[in-house]
């Protein structure tokens, strides 16, 4: 389309098999090269649950233990999730979680130095979007629960604002299907606030509306 080229030609676009459920899609991702991020991380890490999940939970990008296991939210925020998951009467056993970023973007400060966690530009966000689309595609969930800044720019634009949506269940088209999606804050920001238990009331009073909307 005239105008919406990924600029300079970042996309996992040629990556992504026509064909295929989640398996043939999770191999292909394997060997996505559709932007530099690929080069520094383990592996890539694609998402994960159910193929007819009625929830799809979509966060930012994977951290350093998904990084290692090569599994979505199986870190310190996949446990908080997790829990505020339950707690708002969503099993997670039940849920597709993936991430608008398939690959751990960090930095070091010092050579062999812990890697520090680093937020993906909406541009790498964008070049990994053919991912989220096809798991779309495949799972059709019936709700889409949207954690934090990056997912909410991948998935709704780059005027998404989470303070001004979150707790509410908003009906959009998203990659040519209408989508309804509730978003929330990112599970790590709870475990970041001064205000830790004020944070997770706030993630579970939002997830609880996710819950209603799925019946
Ligand atoms: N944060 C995310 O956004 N995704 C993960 O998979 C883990 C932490
Ligand atoms: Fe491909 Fe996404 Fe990884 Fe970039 S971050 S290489 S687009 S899977």
């Amino acid at each position: 389309m005239a105008g919406k080229a990924p600029e300079e030609g970042f996309t996992a676009e040629p990556f992504v098999p026509e064909r295929g459920g989640l398996p043939a899609l999770r191999r292909a991702a394997a060997d996505c090269r559709g932007c530099p991020l690929h080069r520094d991380a383990t592996q890539t890490v694609f998402g994960a649950g159910d193929a007819h999940a009625r929830v799809m939970l979509v966060g930012e990008q994977p951290g350093d233990q998904e990084d290692r296991q090569g599994k979505p939210f199986v870190g310190p925020a996949g446990r908080l999730l997790d829990r505020a998951l339950a707690e708002a009467g969503i099993d997670p056993g039940q849920a597709y979680v993936t991430n608008a970023v398939k690959h751990f973007k960090f930095t070091r400060a010092e050579p062999r130095k812990r890697r520090i966690h680093k937020a993906p530009t909406l541009r790498e966000a964008t070049a990994c979007g053919p991912w989220l689309a096809a798991e779309l595609a495949v799972v059709e969930p019936e709700l889409i629960v949207v954690l934090g800044a990056t997912a909410g720019k991948a998935l709704l634009g780059s005027s998404f604002r989470v303070t001004r949506v979150r707790g509410t269940v908003l009906e959009e088209e998203i990659y040519g299907r209408r989508e309804r999606l509730v978003p929330t804050v990112h599970p790590s920001s709870v475990l970041r606030a001064d205000d830790r238990e004020a944070a997770y009331d706030g993630l579970l009073s939002d997830l609880k509306v996710a819950a209603r909307a799925l019946g």
